[in-house]
């Protein structure tokens, strides 16, 4: 049927006809559908953010949350693929394994070493990881934070970590990555600074005293936990950014601390959500949503 219908859309008989894209009595065409896949899922705000651009841009969509028990990812990707599924989203635990199964990789993929989104084309999967340029559009075009010549601290060495070092290596002044297990941070940094060029501190929290930052981003899972990272007091500079990866109704255990501690500007990660959806809807869509209504109606419903 889709086939039929392109081609009675291409034809010359429709030159002088407008077609409206939704009310068409010939359109036939069923919805491409498309997913997020995790687990947990139902806290997901994935399905919300995608029906909002795709009505934004006047295209119709089935994008699901599906919950996927551990171990059955694979088979979970190929049966929605054989469903007709174009292409799927992935969040934790499964962004590595995401990594392992897709048979071609974007560079920014292949450095983070995980996936979060999947494309299928025809015999290809084709994967991507938006999370970093997600970030960095959230912080420089919907905050105004300008990185260059900044000092920024990375609370945290674990695969969120892993999604946003690569754009966030263009020219700091200072980019640390603090970690309670110190090795992992060590790792990041050997990988990242080979790649990027620039070098990139470790350290555990305790090496933290009397340094200050410009940024501070949290994306440890401390807040999980109802926890902060043991970081001093005098973290912040005048004028800071306190940057929380996670996201939730009422301010993290981190937004809050960092408040109480001088931060200037804190903030959740709903814009980064929102900015590395919009990346994926690109990759499957060709077309680029507005996020920042979506941004605020998802703060203000
Ligand atoms: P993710 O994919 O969300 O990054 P992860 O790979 O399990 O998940 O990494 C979790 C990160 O949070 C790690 O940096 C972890 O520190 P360790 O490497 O030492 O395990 C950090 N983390 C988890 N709980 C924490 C806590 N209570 N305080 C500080 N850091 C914590």
């Amino acid at each position: 049927m889709r086939k039929a219908y392109s081609a009675w859309r291409s034809s010359s008989d429709r030159k002088n006809v407008s077609i409206p894209p939704m009310s068409d009595p010939f359109d036939f065409e069923r919805p491409r559908r498309y997913a997020v896949m995790g687990h947990p899922i139902s806290h997901s705000k994935s399905p919300v953010i995608h029906s909002q651009f795709a009505q934004q841009c006047g295209i119709r969509l089935d994008y699901t949350a599906v919950q996927v028990d551990p171990g059955g990812f694979a088979q979970a990707v190929e049966h929605f693929r054989a469903a007709g599924g174009g292409g799927l989203n992935v969040t934790v635990p499964f962004k590595v394994e995401a990594f392992k199964l897709a048979s071609r990789l974007s560079d920014r993929a292949e450095q983070a070493g995980a996936v979060n989104t999947l494309k299928f084309n025809d015999q290809e999967l084709y994967g991507d990881n938006t999370d970093g340029v997600g970030l960095l559009r959230d912080l420089e075009s919907n905050l105004g934070v300008n990185l260059k010549g900044k000092s920024i601290l990375i609370l945290g060495a674990g695969g969120a970590v892993r999604g946003i070092l690569a754009p966030l290596c263009d020219a700091p002044k200072r980019l640390v990555i603090a970690n309670r297990t110190v090795s992992r941070a060590q790792d990041l940094s050997e990988q990242f600074s080979r790649l990027s060029g620039i070098t990139i501190e470790a350290c555990g929290f305790d090496a933290l005293s009397d340094q200050h930052f410009d940024v501070v981003l949290n994306a440890t899972a401390a807040s999980l936990e109802g926890q902060v990272p043991p970081i001093p007091e005098d973290i912040f500079r005048p004028g800071a950014l306190a940057y929380d990866l996670m996201y939730a109704d009422q301010p993290t255990p981190f937004m809050i601390w960092s408040r109480d501690h001088g931060a200037s500007q804190v903030v959740d990660g709903l814009g980064m959500l929102v900015e590395q959806a919009a990346e994926s809807f690109y990759l499957w869509h060709g077309q680029r949503p507005r996020t920042g209504p979506v941004i605020q109606a998802l703060r203000c419903p």
